[in-house]
């Protein structure tokens, strides 16, 4: 070992030890007959000093040189400091440096590597290895470790077997894009990378597993956001001989276990909503709970009174904001603004005023009298000084603004806090959405997924009313993980097929393995998958994935630090059978 000690281990019990430290300089501070160094590694920061007469000449002279992020090596005995640092761990010693070897130079940094730094994301992002240098960064990642020791803790103690499944497998029409890698060996034919190994997991059902589960890479060639990257890792589970309830429970004691273990937190009981009352109340199949603000519908209420907006709307609906009656008319024209922006795309927005008199005030006072706004008022528990906001239009349209606005006004009010953690369960997703352009039926979930018992004589006759026996977990408005009891008779798995518009050959060439397989003894089974990366952004208080990938996409799906992808030589093209273009 090159060092005795790491640079966040020395206190005051190690005074008059001789010592050995290796890391990166942080800082120089030199005072002319003192210099100071910040020696830091992943572990802290230790403050070295030189003293001028005190020590060689040569060593002196050594640290003169030194720059930032020199990596060195520097020998000394440990000494109690005149000015004690509180902010850091060996903040009460420092070495008093008797010999500096500098084991490499370095250039100077394009960015500083401090909490606060100066680089830009994508100078950052080009020189990731120096952004994990970083204190904030570095902890990112060690939250995602801590997240996924506790994981496979946790799953061990249930009995779960941790298997690899393929990354080179089949490309399949459902779900998101695929990535796809040409095959050499098989000219013109393709491997797909997984987007999940949703099929795999159920095979190891068949097989007799019981309970499987991974830590694994899963692939989408899908738009990017905040909360998605390319290349994404889940928790991906399955068990047998189980109903959905067994399923949340077993998970909601991963998430109780990783709340405990990584943040210290005693989770409350995990709601439950189903996703008709997920829309009817918030306009949103992931609401986030931590605030109440639930939707309020007024058609009756507000219908026939000659305001042609909502005389010619499907639904009329609004949500109370707790104590905003004193918005004045610039920030409701700006909200206006807001709700009318195209990524929101109301035609706009009608207020009330319950002002702090007892007296209402609303945008439409020409055809609603102090008597109806009552009305509405009262419906929606308004007292005075609130401010009622609502939004019309096509059904599914407005619940998706208001939603938004919603989510606008919690933030607006400092109600998502994100150190408040509110767990939810939003189960009876529909089965089927219909695509209106595809002019077919598209499974919500996935195509294995089960219907309710109670709805499958609706599959023939009204297959937009077929709930799914399927679940997702949402923490804080985000979707953290989603999965569903599945399919395991081959009959009721044709006939998925059959309803998503698969002609038999085509269910057969795609998924005949896996309907193959159900008709050697498949137990019924059911599972879901935690997506890793938004679990550990959530943990770490963060909105973006991200922060929390040792080495992310940026939002281009490129890797800028490494430059990829990348065009291939023409010869790779030749020898893998692609033709070019030119
Ligand atoms: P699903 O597609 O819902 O289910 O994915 C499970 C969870 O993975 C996360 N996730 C992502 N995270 C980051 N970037 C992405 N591009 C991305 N896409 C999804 C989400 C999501 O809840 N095989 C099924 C699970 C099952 O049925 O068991 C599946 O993949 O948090």
């Amino acid at each position: 070992m090159l060092r005795s000690h790491t640079c966040g281990e020395l206190r005051i019990s190690n005074v008059n030890q001789e010592v050995t430290l290796c890391g990166w300089v942080q800082r120089v501070r030199d005072k002319g007959g003192m210099i100071w160094i910040d020696l830091r590694d992943r572990y802290g920061i230790t403050q070295l000093i030189f003293e001028e007469g005190k020590v060689d000449q040569a060593v002196i002279e050594k640290v003169r040189t030194l720059g930032r992020e020199f990596v060195v090596k520097a020998i000394g005995s440990v000494v109690e400091r005149l000015s004690k640092n509180d902010k850091i761990p060996t903040g009460e010693i420092e070495l008093k440096v008797s010999s500096l070897e500098i084991l490499n130079p370095a250039k100077l940094p394009p960015f500083l590597i401090e909490d606060e730094t100066d680089g830009g994301d994508e100078l950052r992002m080009k020189y990731r290895y120096l952004d994990l240098r970083r204190n904030v960064v570095r902890q990112n990642l060690l939250l995602r470790h801590k997240v996924a020791q506790q994981t496979r803790i946790y799953m061990d103690s249930q009995d779960f077997v941790e298997v690899e499944t393929p990354v080179l497998i089949k490309s399949t029409p459902e779900g998101a894009r695929d990535f796809v890698v040409p095959s050499r060996m098989n000219p013109g034919e393709f491997y797909a990378l997984p987007q999940s190994p949703q099929t795999f997991k159920q095979l190891l059902m068949v097989s007799g597993f019981d309970r499987y589960y991974q830590i694994v890479k899963c692939f989408r060639d899908e738009d990017l956001r905040a909360d998605r990257q390319p290349e994404f890792t889940q928790i991906d589970c399955e068990m047998s001989f189980v109903e959905q309830e067994d399923v949340l429970n077993m998970f909601e004691g991963l998430v109780r276990h990783l709340f405990k273990t990584v943040k210290s937190i005693d989770l409350q009981e995990v709601p439950r909503m189903t996703y008709a009352d997920a829309m009817k109340w918030y306009g949103s199949d992931k609401p986030d709970i931590r605030f109440d603000m639930k939707f309020v519908e007024l058609n009756d209420l507000v219908k026939g009174k000659d305001f042609p907006v909502f005389d010619a709307a499907e639904l009329i609906v609004g949500v109370k904001a707790d104590g905003c009656a004193e918005y004045t008319r610039k920030q409701l024209d700006e909200l206006t603004e807001w709700v009318k922006r195209p990524q929101i795309g109301a035609k706009g927005l009608v207020y009330i005023r319950y002002n702090a008199d007892g007296t209402i005030k609303s945008s439409v006072d020409k055809f609603y009298s102090e008597e109806d706004l009552k009305k509405i008022t009262g419906r929606f528990d308004a007292k005075p000084g609130d401010l009622i906001l609502i939004l019309s239009g096509d059904g599914d349209k407005a619940r998706k603004q208001l939603n938004e606005l919603r989510l606008e006004m919690g933030t607006r009010l400092g109600l998502r806090n994100p150190d408040d953690y509110k767990v939810l369960w939003v189960l009876d997703f529909p089965l089927l959405e219909y695509g209106e352009e595809e002019n077919r039926w598209f499974a919500m979930h996935h195509p294995f997924t089960s219907p309710k018992p109670e709805d499958i004589a609706l599959l023939e006759t009204n297959p937009g009313a077929v709930r799914a026996n399927a679940y997702d977990m949402v923490i804080n408005g985000t979707e953290v993980g989603g999965g569903s009891v599945r399919i395991f008779q081959r009959p009721l798995q044709q006939k998925m097929f059959e309803i998503l518009g698969f002609t038999e050959e085509e269910a057969k060439k795609q998924f005949g393995f896996l309907m193959e397989a159900f008709e050697y003894g498949a137990p019924p089974h059911a599972g879901l998958a935690f997506g890793f990366d938004r679990l550990c952004s959530l943990f770490g208080g963060a909105d973006t994935i991200r922060d929390f990938i040792a080495f992310p996409k940026n939002n281009s799906g490129r890797d800028v630090m490494i430059d990829s992808p990348s065009t291939i030589a023409d010869n790779q093209l030749k020898e893998l059978n692609i033709r070019t273009t030119v």
